[in-house]
């Protein structure tokens, strides 16, 4: 090696794509360039002590900018990613506006760059009005894809009908990320969301809701043969019938499904376990768990959503769905890890390897000669408590407060910069530009 690196992560046990070895990584402007032995770099890190997982990625986050910023904005959104051990983060259409032309990704392209404390991308938002040009919008700077929301949730973005969901996954080639809930069915059965009783939240948008718009989406992704994402799993059923078309879609579950369950959540946390599509009970927390074991399920994402306790304390049904959840994957999955619920390396698959394949991101998510610099460093002996005092999101909240865990991230590394040590959010100032890159099916 002719030049000496700028930085050393030196001795950590590092995750790297076929497993854990206890090695040297050195980085040079911004990109990992030796893994073995390393020479003595400008800055040193010891990690000796530490795990070194590639820079962990979240592809579900709602960061509400522009428009509903009194919840959260792309600066405190991505703050609690870099407090969380997360390196970068794809965030959802559902803003005010929706971002569902190319100006208004351009628009968050350039917030993002000025304010963002994580790399970043956006989904674009499907639209009846905009699926002839969802092609060109998908390879555009700093876009993740398109997602559509089949079920009315937050917001306004809904496309609802076969013939019009067809008509997307028609136009373009990268993977589409799909909030699977029936409309029509949601509406049929509005009557059932009890008023003062969030417990119904589930019974409203029941099982059927979630399963008969998967059904219908893998008819639709055979028909196309558009690749398909099912974002949020959440009943035994989508999870068996997703590991029989692996195929045609790729799946994903939240923390809070896999942790949380009816009717416990509702009692202890009311409308702050409110979210579309529910926490259901726990024969289906248990069956995703199932499915993530045996790799059926390809990503974590957090579907970070905060809304601010006010608004979360309106009488149910007024009150908003979402929960936020960026800031506290990384330390309650460590914790799975520690209860030997999840190996090590599994948990890197569903928050790195795995949002890399499907999505093909560009030069993330695995330490590798080349790649980015992104590292999530983590000590998993560390005991923690989550306190509201430690969220940095504008919502204030967490319905994991209180809970202790065993495992903690401690250093967030983007491209060879400190975006967070020991808690502590560092300066962006000296950061590199920000957005990741994705192969946009130019080839
Ligand atoms: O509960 C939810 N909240 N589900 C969604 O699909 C959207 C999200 C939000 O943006 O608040």
């Amino acid at each position: 090696m002719s030049e000496a690196p700028e930085l050393v992560l030196r001795g950590g046990h590092v995750a790297l794509p076929w497993g854990l070895t206890q090695t040297d990584v050195g980085v040079r402007e911004g990109r990992i360039v030796t893994i073995g032995d390393v020479p003595k770099g400008a800055r040193e890190i010891d990690c000796r002590h530490l795990h070194v997982l590639p820079g962990l990625i979240d592809t579900q986050v709602h960061f509400r900018e522009p428009g509903l910023e009194h919840k959260e904005d792309l600066r405190t959104g991505t703050a609690g990613a870099a407090l969380g051990g997360i390196t970068a983060v794809f965030e959802m259409p559902n803003t005010k506006p929706n971002t569902d032309t190319a100006e208004r990704l351009a628009d968050k392209v350039a917030r993002g760059r000025a304010k963002a404390h994580t790399d970043f991308a956006f989904f674009i938002g499907a639209t009846t009005g905009n699926a002839d040009h969802l092609g060109e919008l998908e390879r555009l700077e700093g876009c993740s894809g398109v997602k559509i929301f089949m079920g009315s949730s937050t917001g306004t973005l809904l496309v609802a009908e076969d013939d019009a969901i067809e008509a997307v996954l028609r136009n373009g080639r990268r993977r589409v990320a799909v909030h699977c809930e029936d409309e029509k069915r949601l509406i049929e059965r509005k009557p059932r969301a009890a008023e003062g009783e969030p417990g119904t939240h589930h019974v409203w948008r029941d099982q059927q809701t979630a399963i008969r718009a998967t059904e219908r989406l893998l008819a639709l992704a055979k028909r196309t043969g558009r690749p398909v994402h099912v974002l949020h799993v959440t009943t035994a059923t989508e999870a068996r019938r997703l590991a029989e078309s692996k195929h045609l879609a790729t799946m994903e579950v939240t923390p809070q499904h896999l942790l949380l369950h009816a009717p416990d959540c509702y009692e202890r946390l009311g409308t702050h376990a409110q979210m579309n599509p529910p926490i259901r009970e726990k024969e289906h927390s248990e069956a995703l768990w199932a499915a993530l074991r045996v790799g059926v399920v390809d990503v974590i994402g957090s579907d970070h959503a905060p809304h601010t306790l006010d608004e979360k304390a309106k009488t149910y049904p007024a009150s908003p769905s979402g929960l936020p959840g960026v800031q506290t994957t990384v330390p309650l999955l460590l914790d799975a890890v520690h209860r030997g619920q999840l190996p090590l390396m599994r948990l890197v698959d569903l928050l790195a390897h795995g949002p890399q394949r499907i999505y093909d991101i560009l030069g993330k998510g695995r330490i590798a000669v080349g790649w980015d610099a992104d590292f999530t460093i983590v000590d998993l002996a560390k005991k923690r408590t989550i306190e509201r005092s430690w969220i940095a999101s504008r919502c204030g909240w967490s319905p994991f407060e209180g809970r202790e865990v065993v495992g903690w991230p401690v250093r967030t590394v983007v491209r060879g910069h400190d975006a967070m040590v020991d808690d502590e959010l560092q300066s962006i100032d000296a950061q590199p530009v920000r957005f990741v890159g994705t192969q946009r099916g130019d080839a």
